[in-house]
């Protein structure tokens, strides 16, 4: 017998679905979901987009690919790009989600995983919410479904006793939901998905019945390729997914671009008093992460070591972000160097002595010797004293 999940009460340690969630309808949400903070550019998407759509898809490819890459519709609307890099990446992981093979985002951390398999959800199915966090310790329950136990023992297994996962959900209603880090997961969690994904149904034996997936379920899974101590994807579950790599930034200045967007972006969110363009100093500290991760300087002069840490994007935002908190409510209002020293630092130095003799051969080697960096090397000096 086939059912349908049916409505699910909503339980509010997980969340609702977007439209129930009232904290963003207030605006006051410290984090919007993707498909709250761009709602307009959806919907201006939505009113032009005339191309065919896979069922139960907000937009179509084509659309959902301009939402992530950004450009300007007809009517002159502005959709800002979310994702930098190569469009064809783009392009294979949406089209992915209109077949029958799940996607799998796979890059070292940092690299937009996480936050491209967000506004995908966002934009195919509205909903970004149906996630499941891979951990060590997820449990088969958090894929498949598990049971609220004060029904189970008061009425008997039914379909109220049941909690269903965002993954059951998403297969009942036709979305796509979302597996972060799957690669964390224990392997014999992981393949309970292999069921979803081929035969695109989730078996519910205590009851005799089984949920089948709708037209439009998906699945997007994110991992990071360089955790170590991780359950590698067996062979069967790796067949279900198309994989695509993200790749670091190509250029200094596609990856300078993006620290200054989001970093404009959390600014605001956070409400961070206004600090004039810093982009010098985003430009600096992009520099810095970017010789220190390819191990030689920009001119490609000089051999560098390698610190231990990844040296992100994403940690080259948080470097950023706080150095305007810094200059925000205790500098003079403007970026400077001594405002994202101690982050750079901190960053830097992951492992105390290895990468502190790293750092300092750095900073004596190359910022010390750089036209106009004296001041980034004095505030390094101070940060690390
Ligand atoms: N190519 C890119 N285009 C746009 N934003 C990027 C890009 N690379 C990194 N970012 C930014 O970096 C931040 C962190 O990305 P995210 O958390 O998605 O990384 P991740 O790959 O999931 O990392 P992890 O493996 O640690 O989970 C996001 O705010 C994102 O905007
Ligand atoms: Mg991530």
């Amino acid at each position: 017998m086939t059912v349908s999940a049916g409505p699910t009460p909503v339980d509010p340690m997980r969340g609702g679905s977007a439209s129930a969630n009232t904290t963003a309808a207030t605006g006051q949400a410290l984090r919007p979901h993707a498909e709250d903070a761009f709602a307009a550019e959806l919907a201006a998407l939505a009113a032009l987009d005339d191309r065919p759509r896979p069922a139960r898809w907000r937009l179509s490819p084509w659309a959902v690919a301009t939402y992530l890459l950004g450009g300007t519709l007809a009517d002159g609307t502005v959709i800002t790009p979310k994702y930098v890099g190569p469009r064809r990446i783009v392009e294979v992981a949406v089209t992915t989600l209109a077949t029958d093979r799940a996607l799998l985002l796979l890059g070292v951390p940092g690299t937009a995983k996480t936050w491209v398999s967000e506004h995908l959800a966002a934009a195919v199915s509205g909903d970004s919410t149906l996630l499941v966090q891979g951990t060590a310790g997820t449990p088969e329950e958090a894929i498949r479904y598990g049971w609220n136990y004060a029904r189970l023992l008061a009425h008997g297994p039914s379909r109220d006793a049941l909690v269903a996962s965002p993954v059951m959900r998403a297969m009942a209603e036709g979305m796509t939901a979302r597996v972060e880090e799957l690669t964390r997961i224990p392997a014999d969690v992981q393949d309970s998905l292999i069921t979803i994904l081929s035969e695109k149904t989730l078996p519910i034996p205590e009851l005799g019945q089984e949920v089948q997936a709708v037209r439009g379920f998906n699945l997007i899974a994110t991992a990071n390729d360089r955790d170590r101590g991780v359950n590698d994807l067996s062979s069967a579950l790796r067949r279900r997914f198309n994989t695509v790599v993200l790749p670091l930034p190509e250029t200094p200045e596609a990856e300078v671009g993006i620290v200054a967007r989001r970093v404009e972006q959390i600014g605001r969110s956070l409400d961070l008093p206004a600090v004039p363009d810093g982009i010098d100093e985003i430009r600096r500290v992009v520099t810095v992460f970017r010789e220190l991760r390819d191990g030689v300087t920009a001119d490609g002069r000089t051999r560098l070591k390698s610190p231990s840490g990844t040296l992100s994007t994403a940690e080259a935002i948080s470097v950023v972000t706080g150095g305007l908190a810094l200059a925000a409510h205790f500098g003079d209002g403007v970026l400077r160097a001594g405002d994202v020293a101690a982050g750079l630092l901190g960053a830097v130095v992951r492992d105390p002595a290895a990468d502190r003799v790293v750092w300092q051969e750095y900073l004596e080697t190359v910022v010390r010797e750089r036209d106009g960096w004296k001041d980034l090397y004095r505030a390094c000096r101070e940060a690390g004293a």
